[in-house]
């Protein structure tokens, strides 16, 4: 029989968050967004990112049930908030030009097609391919990074995903690739967010598969 083991011990350190380390595995979604909205993540491991990086001017594109911003508000961080559900299409240069520069960019886009959110075909949701969802992630990590001051962070939340059509499909692999094409650096590590709560966990299929039970956040940098 194995025995589960809680998470390893991390080192003590002079970060101002001590518990953000490598793996995220709180349960509660807090009070931020809203529950109901489809792929709506937590609002914790933002807080613990904005409380680590410090950020003044926060720009949060694909905001869905608005949980960044709702933190960001508790804060008392500027944030500007927005969505296609509202208009705003992210991936458009023009649109992201008339936001202003931000020092911390959080965005969580669709894990492609795993939710679709609209029909409408600049939603990332709605490509028809892998190739179309890649170039439309690709201009959105581009545009982030125009808006980004010297030295700013973009955290990118992107899980992988089984496509009935294509098979696995490694999106957090694609993710880091499209950021480093478009310049951006790594200077920390990968956090590995548990999803708690999914709505797959209450389900039974009958193929055999790894479950996969997190989602990775990816932060890079502007180069200074
Ligand atoms: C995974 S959800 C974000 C959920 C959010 N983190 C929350 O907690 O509610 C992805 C969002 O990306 C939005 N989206 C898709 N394509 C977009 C685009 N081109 N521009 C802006 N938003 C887009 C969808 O409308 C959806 O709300």
């Amino acid at each position: 029989m194995m025995k589960t083991v809680p998470l390893p011990v991390a080192p003590r350190n002079a970060s101002p968050v001590s518990h953000l380390t490598s793996i995220h595995a709180v349960a509660p979604r807090g009070h931020y967004g809203n529950a109901r909205y489809p792929g709506n993540c937590g609002g914790y491991l933002i807080r613990d990112l904005l409380q680590y990086f410090k950020p003044k001017r926060v720009f949060d594109p694909m905001s869905g049930s608005g949980t960044c911003r709702d933190v960001c508000q508790e804060l008392g961080i500027e944030v500007v908030s927005a969505d296609l559900h509202s208009g705003f299409d992210c991936s458009h240069p023009k649109n992201c030009d008339m936001v202003g520069e931000f020092d911390f960019v959080w965005i969580h886009p669709p894990y492609w097609r795993m939710k679709v959110y609209s029909n409408d075909p600049r939603d990332l949701s709605a490509a028809r391919d892998l190739p179309e969802f890649l170039r439309k992630l690709s201009r959105v990590i581009v545009n982030c990074k125009h808006v980004l001051a010297p030295g700013g962070h973009l955290a990118i939340l992107m899980g992988d995903y089984h496509d009935r059509e294509i098979g696995f499909v490694p999106l957090t692999y694609h993710t880091k690739r499209l950021c480093f094409n478009a310049g951006l650096i790594q200077d920390c590590t990968d956090i590995v967010r548990f999803q708690h709560g999914n709505s797959s966990s209450s389900k039974t299929y009958k193929s055999t598969f790894i479950p996969g039970l997190h989602d990775i956040c990816l932060i890079v940098k502007q180069q200074k």
